[in-house]
């Protein structure tokens, strides 16, 4: 079923933060992310929510792929000027908004997943253009709404209908957007630190077995006052920054 976008509303809510702000609804676009990274390129730093009705190469983090289908989830990307001292845990700042948006029981995998009940509900992918502290930064969102076939996914998918079964995409985007530019403007002044406390209150894999894509295994301990993932593994507590790894429970 069509969408019915509420653009205006969420321009109403946004614009006053947000400065020359505008949304923009594409019916068909390879990646919001990718849209706005190659604007960004070409000098186009406006403040844009761009939604895509439906990708053709959505794009997850490590170089995965990102699959949705039209009108059962949201696939959209917040880009905008950010200037933050210490980028990290920047998408965990921004876990933490989504899920407060939506519904108590989401919970957060670190770094950038949403889960309900140890599912994947969605995923967030952040990338930036330019170099320096002032950077564009685009802030890319992908939910499950409707539920969706498990094949070829490594973790089973939840939607965000088994928790709103009046939920659509339009008035999962409502909910989020201004959260999030708050949210951003937020992490832009005081880094991941009013988070901190927000994100453990989520964390799903706290005090489980984790096994890590680099071989290591051990306890999860919350996260640093950085967003490092802290795992006491059989060599002492370590500190996990790194983007390029991959965690997950190893026992449920
Ligand atoms: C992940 O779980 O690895 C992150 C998934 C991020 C998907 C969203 S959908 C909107 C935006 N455009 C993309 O190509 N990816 C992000």
């Amino acid at each position: 079923m069509a969408v019915l976008w509420p653009a205006e509303a969420i321009w109403q809510a946004v614009e006053p933060l947000l400065p020359g702000f505008t949304v923009e609804v594409l019916p068909e676009i390879d990646s919001s992310n990718s849209e706005l990274m190659r604007r960004a390129r070409n000098g186009q730093l406006e403040p844009t929510l761009l939604v895509a009705e439906r990708q053709t190469a959505g794009r997850g983090r490590l170089g995965r792929g990102w699959q949705s289908a039209a009108g059962e989830s949201l696939t959209f990307s917040l880009g905008l000027p950010l200037a933050p001292a210490d980028w990290a845990g920047l998408s965990l700042a921004v876990g933490v908004s989504v899920a407060e948006s939506l519904h108590p029981r989401i919970r957060l995998k670190w770094p950038n997943d949403l889960w309900l009940d140890d599912r994947k509900l969605g995923g967030i992918l952040i990338e930036t253009a330019g170099a320096g502290p002032d950077r564009y930064a685009v802030v890319g969102i992908g939910l499950n709404i409707a539920p969706r076939p498990a094949e070829g996914l490594s973790t089973p998918p939840a939607a965000l209908r088994e928790l709103d079964a009046g939920l659509d995409a339009g008035n999962a985007l409502l909910r989020i957007s201004e959260p999030l530019v708050r949210t951003l403007q937020a992490f832009e002044q005081h880094g991941f630190a009013p988070f901190h406390a927000r994100f453990q209150a989520r964390d799903a894999l706290r005090d489980r077995t984790v096994a890590l894509s680099d071989g290591m295994a051990g306890t999860a301990h919350g996260v640093s006052e950085t967003g490092s993932l802290l795992v006491h593994t059989a060599a002492g507590m370590q500190a996990i920054s790194s983007s390029e790894v991959s965690v997950r429970p190893a026992t449920p």
